[in-house]
């Protein structure tokens, strides 16, 4: 058994795996006693091997600031992402009636441009923008007829009223309160103008969701750059001082697909299933700015 030292204050898969179980329990305590005995079962077997492989494993994630942790992420960010996945088609959905030749379309926070490509694929002129140099250079590999412009999203080198449809797809968890940058994309926008939002879900707080990133190649730490939370009162009031209406708010969930994709799941499916279920995974607000 592997000796720990009792100053070891390491972040091991043990303290996630206690925190997954423990949760599965909450969601169900007051009507599933069978499944509160497997699931404590488990935390036992937890907490007696927990100097044992895999609960002995050091995770130890290490949090960048956005701008080094995004120039480090830039190489593999287009790789798998389960929110992605349930966010792509909401959006295209949303936004395919608006598209095509002659219609100016706004990525802001386009990151590697995943949705300045789905935009240049409409046949529309492309905008983007992003604070990180390292994303940007993707997007401009991925979409060359594109303009990219290396901003900070609160300050927009663009002309009032200039753009047709705009997207900002889950930057604004970067900000502390995403009012100034939803004001500053509605500044943008002309009358009639269309923006979808897109941002993790705060119940992804509630599963110890951050933007993580690396850690899957032997010996590379996981990392994270911090999000924030924004529930419906901060973002209405964002919109309301932006002048813009809200004409949809989708909270897809997509509890089975972020469960499966967890580290957890490997080793406790039932739980992880458990403690994610029925959460939403995401906003997808609609909005319009009136003409
Ligand atoms: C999770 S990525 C999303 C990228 C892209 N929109 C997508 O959905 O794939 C977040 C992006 O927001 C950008 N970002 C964060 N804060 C920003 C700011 N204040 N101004 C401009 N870009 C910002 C980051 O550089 C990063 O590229």
């Amino acid at each position: 058994m592997e000796q720990v030292d009792d100053n070891d204050i390491s972040i091991r898969a043990a303290h996630y795996f206690a925190g997954i179980l423990g949760l599965s329990i909450v969601r169900r305590w007051y009507h599933d006693g069978a499944f509160n005995e497997a699931r404590l079962a488990e935390l036992e077997a937890v907490l007696a091997n927990r100097h044992e492989f895999p609960h002995s494993l050091e995770l130890q994630p290490l949090e960048h600031d956005l701008l080094d942790g995004y120039a480090r992420w830039a190489e593999t960010y287009d790789g798998h992402n389960p929110l992605i996945a349930a966010e792509e088609p909401i959006v295209h959905e949303l936004l395919a009636p608006l598209l095509g030749p002659g219609v100016r379309a706004l990525d802001a926070a386009c990151g590697t441009g995943r949705h300045a490509a789905y935009f240049a694929a409409q046949g529309c002129e492309v905008i983007g923008a992003d604070q990180s140099a390292e994303m940007l250079a993707v997007a401009r590999e991925k979409v060359p007829a594109g303009r990219f412009h290396h901003t900070d999203l609160r300050s927009l080198p663009i002309e009032a009223g200039s753009i047709d449809v705009a997207i900002c797809a889950l930057a604004l968890c970067h900000f502390d309160d995403p009012a100034d940058a939803v004001a500053e994309i509605a500044r943008v926008l002309r009358p009639g103008g269309t923006l979808v939002i897109t941002d993790p879900h705060p119940s992804a707080a509630m599963l110890g969701g951050q933007a993580f990133f690396g850690g899957i190649v032997p010996g590379e730490p996981m990392r994270w750059v911090r999000n924030h939370y924004h529930g419906a009162a901060t973002w209405l009031r964002a919109f309301r001082g932006a002048g813009l209406e809200v004409v949809d708010c989708r909270e897809p969930q997509f509890a089975d697909v972020q469960a499966t994709s967890t580290p957890a799941y490997m080793f406790f499916p039932e739980a992880s299933l458990a403690a994610s279920d029925g959460l939403p995974g995401l906003w997808v607000w609609e909005l319009r700015r009136p003409e």
